[in-house]
């Protein structure tokens, strides 16, 4: 190994700061204000959060959206607003976070794996009908990295066995899918606006959905059972205080200012790499083309094949890119079903039926993906100017040229 790598002291490829999160005074001001306000929580005073979900619903081109604690929260609002009983099944993918497949179990429902496509890694449509038995009720499609799911299929699915789509766009703020926003298309929509995210006040969530009762029993499980019209100590559906504070709002409201053309820069840049990466050997973005009009490249993955860089493990690759300067990893290092929650069915207090068998799920796909072939650049990294797309090719050269001497 000749060339010098950044990860045995070598200079790095690309030798600079990506910020995450980016704001100015604009933000500070905005906090200010509300702290001087000292309307500080939602209901106390919540101007700010209904503007925000309001502004937040036009810009998806949905008619309602409803804030709440974080994305793990939206998608469980809205799983059960959609009316799952215990025991019923939901079909997820297994390659996402942790938390799609949480707010099934804290349900009670089934979280039933379905392998991913493996030119996008998103849920693949044509192994969804195996799948379905007479307990499933819901689909839960991620628009994993902030690219489209295959909405399409997985709608007509949807329509012809009866179940509910809540779309995970937990990854996706501003994507879109043949010109519609992420998240718009199925029964209700959901995002995260956790630190990592593209849009983002620290911690906090958001579903959005056109159907108006969905919206408000997910708005009164939001606010302790409350209801429309109804007494502050009056309760009527068991919920609990998932509300969002008037601060975060002033921060996602500035932020969302700004997400618009960061997305576009996300998106062109993810393209231009897609080109660059394309050209080396046993480097293979994943497809494009497949009816995303807007990638949000919350992640952007290519696929890596050991076998053109002398048999380095992914692991050690993801390693020497990071030393070179290039902010990656390796991903997800097991699909879902292999963490020992679900080996140990460690599911606690929650009714998950005894036949609920995790031990024997295998998804070939997402295993390879896990294992052998994803790797991660993160969306900060997507935000500079062409010249790092470039750098961050050249990276992986490096590290070609030096396993391979
Ligand atoms: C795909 C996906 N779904 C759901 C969530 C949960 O969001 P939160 O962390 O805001 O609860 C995340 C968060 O990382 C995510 O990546």
């Amino acid at each position: 190994m000749k060339t010098n790598l950044a990860i045995n002291g070598g200079p790095k490829t690309i030798d600079k700061i990506f910020p995450w999160p980016i704001f100015d005074e604009t933000e500070v001001n905005a906090v200010t204000d509300v702290i001087r306000s000292g309307k500080w929580g939602n209901p106390d005073c919540a101007d700010l959060v209904k503007a925000f979900e309001d502004e937040f619903a036009s810009f998806c081109g949905t008619k309602y959206a409803l804030t709440c604690v974080n994305g793990s929260v939206a998608l469980r609002l809205a799983l059960i607003a959609c009316g799952v009983r215990p025991g019923d099944e939901v079909i997820i993918p297994p390659y996402t976070f942790i938390a799609t497949s949480t707010i099934v179990l804290e349900a009670n429902c089934v979280p039933v794996f379905v392998d991913i496509d493996p030119d996008t890694y998103n849920l693949d449509p044509d192994k969804i009908e195996k799948a379905i038995t007479k307990r499933t009720k819901a689909i839960i499609p991620v628009h994993f990295a902030g690219q489209a799911c295959d909405m399409d299929k997985i709608m007509t699915i949807a329509k012809k066995h009866n179940l509910k789509v809540i779309e995970d766009a937990c990854h996706g703020h501003g994507a879109e899918y043949k010109g519609k926003k992420l998240g718009s298309i199925g029964d209700a929509g959901c995002f995260s606006f956790q630190s990592s995210k593209n849009l983002t006040s620290g911690e906090g969530g958001m579903v959005i959905t056109n159907d108006e009762k969905l919206f408000d029993m997910m708005n009164s499980l939001r606010n302790v059972g409350r209801v429309k019209g109804g007494e502050w100590y009056e309760h009527h559906n068991l919920g609990c205080n998932y509300r969002l504070t008037q601060l975060q709002v002033a921060l996602l409201t500035t932020q969302l200012k700004k997400l618009k053309e960061q997305t576009k820069r996300r998106h062109d840049n993810g393209t231009y790499l897609n080109s660059l990466l394309e050209k080396i050997d046993g480097i293979k973005p994943l497809a494009r083309g497949r009816g995303e009009t807007i990638h949000s490249y919350h992640i952007y993955i290519f696929r890596y094949d050991k076998s053109k860089f002398s048999n380095l493990p992914k692991s050690e690759f993801a390693k020497m890119l990071a030393a070179e300067g290039v902010p990656s990893f390796m991903g997800y290092p097991q699909p879902l079903y292999k963490q020992p929650l679900f080996q140990e069915k460690n599911f606690m207090c929650y009714a998950i039926p005894d036949e609920a068998d995790y031990t024997k799920v295998k998804c070939p796909v997402t295993e390879k993906a896990c294992y052998e072939e994803a790797v991660w650049i993160l969306q900060h990294a997507m935000l500079g100017p062409r010249e790092d797309m470039e750098k961050f090719a050249e990276a992986i050269k490096k590290i070609q040229k030096a396993v391979k001497e």
